[in-house]
């Protein structure tokens, strides 16, 4: 990819570039408690968007995506939300210039590997790229979260999405072979071995159901929470989010929270035990004990917090019947996308092609599958 997005470079502008490449992530457990302020653990994979990017000495940006071919022209004075990939760029260039960043004119080119709209969060990537690239070539001197915040606003502003930092923060902080406890709170985080890589494999399923109805019903997923909190303070005037708050709490006043603002809250409340449940499990190196904590999650994802469909169920469930599977669950934003499967590294195969015949006599398509790896976050290579 990086040949390819040079080659391209030289064609449209004739100079030469840097490279950027940035990470997808992957989440092991904690979903949909990035932005209630609780517990996430992501890590940065080896599917990757690769920039091609250099200063043009204008005040236009222009950029040209390898995958479909679309070259966009836009003006530094004059950003405004558009429709596509683009927005992403927008995004980070838009935000930039909020905090007073002398953004200059550049050209790029981009291309990448993540599957759009499979929960691997290629947004943030496209976003984080650009953020340590333009950070590169123009010595903002910006720190690792502050680009991470700089991604999720601009996910805000631009697609319109109102994201928790997870993402953003994943892309930008990975280390090979590590998974990493934040607290979306304090955002302090740790980082992990991930010891089982010797012997389980991170495997995604993808449903192959795109998740066009993630950005509306994310909000109001969101919206739901600070409703529940807002209730929930009238009884407890200390909390700030959900974080603060117990399942047992959430059922104490279940008859003072409309049905469905319940449902949100046990969920998001269940699942921050679960991250920090898993973390103890993960580093006593019990695998199976975290892994039941997956299918906890995938059911409260499903009936609970209602972002599963009926893909991601039944690829839980096949998971389920697997010994060679110590956990699975859906990931991401959901509505679509992937599961993510620890699978015993000798037994990949015959799991793989278990999941895919079962999957196409149910839903008539074969699944894609990613065995992935755990890489560092968003760096920028040599020329
Ligand atoms: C999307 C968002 C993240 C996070 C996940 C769900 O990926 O971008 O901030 O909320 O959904 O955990």
């Amino acid at each position: 990819m990086i040949a390819q997005v040079k080659e391209q470079f030289h064609k449209l502008f004739g100079k030469e570039p840097i490279i950027v490449s940035s990470p997808g992530r992957i989440n092991l457990i904690g979903e949909h408690t990035d932005y209630n302020e609780g517990f996430v653990l992501p890590a940065a994979i080896d599917k990757k968007i690769i920039y091609a990017i250099a200063l043009n000495g204008t005040d236009t940006c222009n950029a040209y995506a390898l995958f479909n071919h679309e070259k966009v022209s836009f003006s530094l004075k004059n950003i405004q939300p558009a429709q596509g990939w683009i927005n992403y760029l927008l995004g980070v260039v838009h935000e930039l210039q909020q905090l007073g960043h002398a953004v200059k004119g550049f050209d790029c080119v981009i291309t990448g590997d993540i599957p759009i709209g499979a929960g691997m969060s290629s947004s943030a990537a496209v976003e984080g790229g650009l953020a340590v690239g333009l950070d590169h070539l123009l010595h903002l001197g910006l720190t690792r979260m502050q680009m991470a915040k700089i991604g999720q606003l601009a996910e805000h502003h631009f697609p319109g999405v109102k994201c928790g930092i997870m993402d953003q923060f994943a892309n930008l902080h990975g280390k090979k072979d590590r998974v990493m406890l934040l607290d979306c709170r304090s955002l302090e985080f740790q980082y992990f071995p991930f010891e089982f890589s010797k012997d389980y494999k991170i495997v995604l399923v993808n449903s192959m159901v795109h998740h066009s109805l993630a950005s509306s019903e994310y909000n109001v997923r969101r919206a739901q929470c600070e409703e529940g909190v807002k209730i929930l303070q009238q009884f407890y005037p200390g909390i700030h989010s959900l974080r603060d708050v117990t399942p047992a709490q959430v059922e104490q006043h279940k008859d003072k929270l409309p049905a469905k603002v319940y449902d949100r809250c046990l969920y998001v409340t269940q699942e921050n035990e679960r991250v920090q449940l898993a973390c103890a499990h993960l580093q006593k190196n019990e695998l199976k004990e975290a892994g039941k904590l997956m299918y906890a999650s995938h059911d409260g994802l499903s009936k609970l917090y209602e972002v599963s469909c009926m893909e991601l169920d039944f690829l839980a469930d096949l998971a389920k019947e697997r010994e060679e599977v110590a956990g699975a669950r859906m990931m991401g934003g959901g509505f679509g996308g992937c599961t993510i499967n620890l699978v015993k590294q000798d037994q990949v195969e015959g799991f793989v092609s278990f999941v895919q015949s079962r999957y196409k006599e149910r839903f008539g398509q074969i699944p894609d599958v990613y065995v992935t790896s755990i890489e560092d976050g968003t760096t920028v290579k040599e020329r």
